[in-house]
């Protein structure tokens, strides 16, 4: 089986962050390509595909875009990639949002694909009730990435997709590595951490971030950020030495407590 890997590595989330905030998208999209992360993920459903384009028009080529689809209908899915052509140039990773009438823009999409304007096609969803439908259309043969939350209190897709992504070469993307607003906001006590300190971690996003990207199947992991300093403590956790079984133990227990 080809392996289609993309990290691992760290990238950026953009989910209720600058949207329209063009100032704002150059301070947070720079620090991700100061520190390394330059794989940038956005929606036409979070508005902040414009802005983001602006923000790393300049060595456009170093970065990776992975937007999506979000459409119920072909015609306003193709809108939403005209869009896409004139803000990033070219789309690196074209993803089917939450698999809205993912059938229908897959023949479009495909052309697209052979047209060289996209590289990969991926699809996404955030709920587990779904998770069956993505593995369906990872069984086109179709679609090269997956993204799906992925922390120490969602790890619903250990069951059928990480492994089916494994077998069909698949790169695995991982949302929500933080939690976004569930309980894994609230850090456990710093000294909780200490043994997990001369493995680069100091902070509870690093925990979480290379709890994720230790997982041998994750490639990418996009936390979401508007805080340039949180994008370059987010991004120290994106480095080896990765963490074995019992280290992850440890931050699944610290999760729960
Ligand atoms: N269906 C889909 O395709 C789908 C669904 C959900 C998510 N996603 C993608 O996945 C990305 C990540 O998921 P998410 O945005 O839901 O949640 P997340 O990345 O798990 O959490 C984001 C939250 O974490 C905070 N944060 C980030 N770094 C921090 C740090 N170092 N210290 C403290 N707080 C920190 C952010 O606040 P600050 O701004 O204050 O840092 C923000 O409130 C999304 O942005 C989106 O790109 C895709």
């Amino acid at each position: 089986m080809e392996e289609r890997r993309l990290g691992p590595v760290v990238g950026l989330g953009t989910w209720n962050t600058f949207e329209g905030d063009v100032e704002l998208a150059h301070r947070v999209a720079g620090a991700a390509r100061e520190e390394g992360c330059g794989l940038f993920d956005t929606s036409p459903m979070y508005g902040s595909e414009e802005a983001l384009g602006s923000a790393i028009a300049e060595r456009r080529v170093e970065a990776t875009v992975a937007t999506k689809i979000w459409a119920g209908s072909i015609e306003e899915g193709r809108q939403q990639f005209e869009d896409q052509l004139r803000w990033f140039g070219r789309v690196e990773i074209e993803q089917v949002h939450n698999l809205v009438s993912w059938e229908e823009h897959l023949s479009w999409l495909e052309a697209e694909r052979d047209r060289g304007t996209v590289d990969r096609l991926g699809v996404t969803h955030f709920q587990a009730s779904a998770f069956p439908e993505l593995a369906r259309a990872l069984r086109t043969g179709s679609f090269s990435t997956l993204q799906v939350p992925y922390n120490p209190l969602e790890r619903e897709c250990e069951r059928e997709l990480l492994p089916l992504a494994k077998e069909l070469g698949v790169a695995v993307i991982a949302m929500r590595p933080l939690g976004a607003k569930s309980r894994l906001r609230s850090p456990p006590p710093p000294e909780a951490l200490a043994p997990l300190r001369e493995l680069g971690i100091s902070t509870w996003p690093q925990a979480l971030i290379k709890w994720a990207l230790s997982d041998g199947r994750v490639d990418v992991v996009i936390p979401a950020t508007r805080n340039p300093d949180h994008v370059r403590e987010n991004a120290r956790a994106g480095n080896p030495p990765w963490l074995g079984e019992e280290e992850r133990r440890l931050i699944e227990q610290l999760a729960r407590t």
